[in-house]
């Protein structure tokens, strides 16, 4: 523990000052952790910590405060985020793709400015994620506490997802009293910054997306744009996102007088900031950092797609003002694409969780910016007939922040190129397969296809579903007896510290050429569908390799803890294309039990919230295979929920749906919900053909008015409660 901090466990003193210790404490070294990367304490401390304060904090409910360090995951927002206009607009940049579109920049600047003028620059990193703004406000206790957290959205209007920025454990949710003193900030302030998604925490985000047979993030801005706007803030708690600030603001103005005082001042205040940045006075030295930067950009752990640099007075920046979009007084340097040239040498066929083939280019291993590329992803057929890519042709390949390198041309064609053929069967298990009129895919349509199983079993295992631990692909491929699929991941642009021959990982793949490579069991399997997994006994584990008492104990049990999960999670279990996690919440929310599911018409799934056409007819489709229904009457049989939690008393309002907009009389809002939910109605945020009834109050607005636009019937809440009985 560090030297600076007292231990509080046998501190005397009331609970509120304990408490108010404990929080200072772990605030403190939550500031060493996630903004300095410097932690004193051993992760078990830490949670001594924290485990002490929340058992304070369990005692004495009344001292519980937003800004508490274990407040960070809270609750959703109620209906969806609200749009909030910023104080200034959010600008992007303009661009510099080369030094000499730099110098003009730097010419056009000083050209501006007074010939006196003493200019500097700021270098700072281009970090690849979203901007976003936080707003401070005085709190009860004195210093400041975090407010909202609002997205760039369209520059002028943002989004506010103060829920999910909470979770950002580099986004403080206070800044104590001494802090802005010694920082010089009043208790009013915005913070503006960039969130980005870790490297690390990408590749686990797409590893657990991937194993629940959800398509992959391309690249971390997209996965920390996705996360940010997702409902549920304990899944982006658990996605680590990091947030580096970079501008200073009051009442939509930069409070401080240079953009070198602004950084320092964040940082004094608890900020993160980007430790690159520097001040330089000549465009000489701008270059010289950004040569600098290219070096270092393979080994930050997290993507940068560039260089902002900025005017360093904000005098001289009100000089230059703005053209349009963008501020003169800065520009982004953009990093040129990392790219190659190199031979197609073969196409492999990947066959997924759903069937779906996909293409993945196989390509004489070349290096990109520091990582030897043997992969790339082509797709779908529509890709390659795009690209008019055949075998053997020499292409461009390129690798921007995305995880899988692209093909972006041919380049030149070989006389003896061959042609891109899909399988006319499936690469594993040889039956046909299939592309349904208007899709893009091929599938293998075989529910039992060893290269399915595989990907449902860990489908069905993923932390999102069934959240089986220890179930991960070792003991998958173990189970079924072969290896499993090679996965089109991050494994394919291997370190060059991992080297990986070819060769061996095209004996993991199916070739091209192949159809009939099928790969034949090396062992008997264990397990030929998920529900067989609820057969296993701790002995039968035990014949595996690496698997000793402990281990098949422990899976075992994590087996028979899934039996208590929700009935939809059973229903995401089941591996239904198109059904996700909203939707089976939002099928089993309608209709309240998996047989009511099972039997219910196209024409009654619709009916649901969420549930479009195509969704109802694939759920039609999956049900109708008898396989696929010995697969329910067996996990029924083994025990899983089949009825859906909710307390429905009554089915007065069974299928219908509600939209409640303005201020009722005497309900509030969550008291009109929970009674029409009680009586198995529904409540949706917004009105569409499929609502019911809207029940407006009082200042009723847009949705009172889409309601008549639609014809939608419209009560009061004496019309409700009659409805209600
Ligand atoms: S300054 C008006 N500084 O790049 C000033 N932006 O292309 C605009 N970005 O929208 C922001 N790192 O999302 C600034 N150190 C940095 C940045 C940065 C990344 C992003 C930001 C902005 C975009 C502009």
């Amino acid at each position: 523990m560090s030297g600076t901090s007292k231990d509080t466990s046998g501190a005397d003193g009331t609970a509120a000052e304990q408490i108010a210790a404990l929080r200072a404490e772990i605030v403190h070294h939550e500031h060493l952790y996630y903004v300095m990367d410097a932690p004193v304490l051993t992760d078990a401390q830490y949670d001594r910590l924290v485990n002490q304060l929340k058992a304070l904090e369990a005692e004495h409910a009344d001292l519980v405060t937003p800004d508490s360090p274990t407040q960070r995951v809270g609750g959703k927002p109620k209906e969806g985020f609200a749009k909030v206009a910023h104080s200034r607009p959010m600008l992007s940049l303009d661009n510099a793709y080369n030094e000499e579109e730099l110098r003009a920049w730097a010419d056009r600047v000083r050209g501006a400015l007074h010939p006196n003028d003493v200019l500097e620059f700021v270098c700072e990193y281009k970090l690849d994620g979203l901007s976003l703004a936080l707003h401070y406000d005085a709190s009860k206790h004195g210093g400041s506490s975090l407010q909202r957290g609002i997205t760039r959205g369209d520059g002028a209007v943002g989004e506010d997802v103060t829920s999910n920025v909470r979770t950002i454990r580099s986004v403080p949710l206070a800044v104590s009293a001494d802090k802005l003193k010694v920082a010089g900030l009043p208790a009013s302030f915005e913070v503006r910054g960039e969130v980005v998604m870790p490297q690390k925490a990408f590749e686990q985000m797409n590893r657990e997306r991937e194993a629940a047979g959800q398509s992959a993030a391309a690249n971390p801005r997209n996965a920390a744009a996705g996360t940010i706007r997702t409902v549920e803030p304990s899944i982006v708690s658990q996605r680590r996102l990091d947030y580096y600030a970079y501008f200073l603001l009051r009442d939509g103005e930069f409070l401080l007088p240079t953009q070198r005082e602004t950084l320092a001042a964040l940082n004094a205040a608890g900020f993160k900031t980007n430790p690159y940045a520097r001040t330089v006075s000549s465009i000489d030295d701008v270059i010289a950092f950004i040569a600098d930067a290219e070096t270092k950009r393979d080994s930050l752990g997290y993507e940068i797609d560039g260089i902002v640099i900025k005017v360093n007075a904000v005098a001289q920046q009100r000089r230059l003002g703005f053209t349009g979009k963008a501020p003169r007084w800065a520009i982004a340097y953009k990093f040129p694409a990392r790219g190659a040239v190199t031979k197609l040498l073969d196409v492999l066929f990947q066959v997924g969780r759903t069937g779906k083939l996909t293409p993945v280019a196989a390509l004489a291993p070349v290096g990109i910016g520091g990582i030897t590329v043997a992969r790339a992803t082509l797709h779908n057929p529509d890709e390659i007939a795009r690209l008019g890519v055949r075998i053997g042709d020499m292409v461009a390949v390129e690798r921007g922040g995305d995880v899988i390198p692209k093909i972006t041309e041919v380049v030149s064609t070989a006389d003896d190129s061959k042609p891109i053929v899909f399988p006319t069967h499936c690469p594993k298990c040889k039956e046909p397969v299939i592309r349904a009129e208007g899709e893009i895919d091929f599938r293998c349509v075989n529910a039992s296809c060893p290269a399915r199983l595989s990907e449902e079993l860990l489908h069905y295992a993923s932390r999102g579903v069934m959240n089986i631990e220890g179930l991960g692909e070792a003991m998958v491929a173990q189970l079924l007896g072969h290896p499993l699929n090679d996965p089109v991941s991050l494994a394919d642009v291997e370190a060059p510290d991992a080297p990986m021959s070819l060769d061996a990982r095209d004996a993991e793949m199916v070739e091209n050429s192949d159809a009939t490579s099928a790969e034949e069991p090396t062992r008997n399997a264990l397990v030929h569908t998920v529900a067989d997994l609820y057969d296993l006994k701790a002995e039968d584990l035990l014949t595996l390799e690496r698997v000793g008492p402990k281990t098949a104990e422990s899976l075992i049990a994590q087996i028979e803890r899934s039996k208590q999960a929700p009935m939809y999670r059973v229903l995401l279990g089941l591996g239904i294309r198109h059904v996700g996690e909203r939707t089976a919440q939002d099928l089993a929310n309608t209709f309240g039990s998996m047989d009511a599911i099972m039997t219910a018409t196209e024409e009654e799934l619709v009916q649901a919230e969420g549930i479009g056409p195509i969704v109802a007819k694939t759920i039609r489709e999956f049900f109708a295979i008898d396989k696929n229904r010995g697969l329910v009457e067996a996990l029924r049989a083994a025990g899983l929920q089949f009825t859906a939690e909710k307390k429905v008393v009554g089915t007065a309002l069974a299928g219908q749906t509600f939209v409640l907009t303005g201020t009722l009389p005497t309900l509030t809002r969550d008291e009109a919900k929970a009674r029409i939910e009680a009586e198995g109605g529904k409540v949706s945020g917004s009105v569409s053909k499929k609502t019911t009834h809207v029940v407006a109050g009082e200042d009723a607005g847009s949705k009172l008015d889409k309601a008549r636009e639609l014809g939608v019937n419209v009560l009061d809440e004496a019309g409700l409660l009659q409805l209600l009985g």
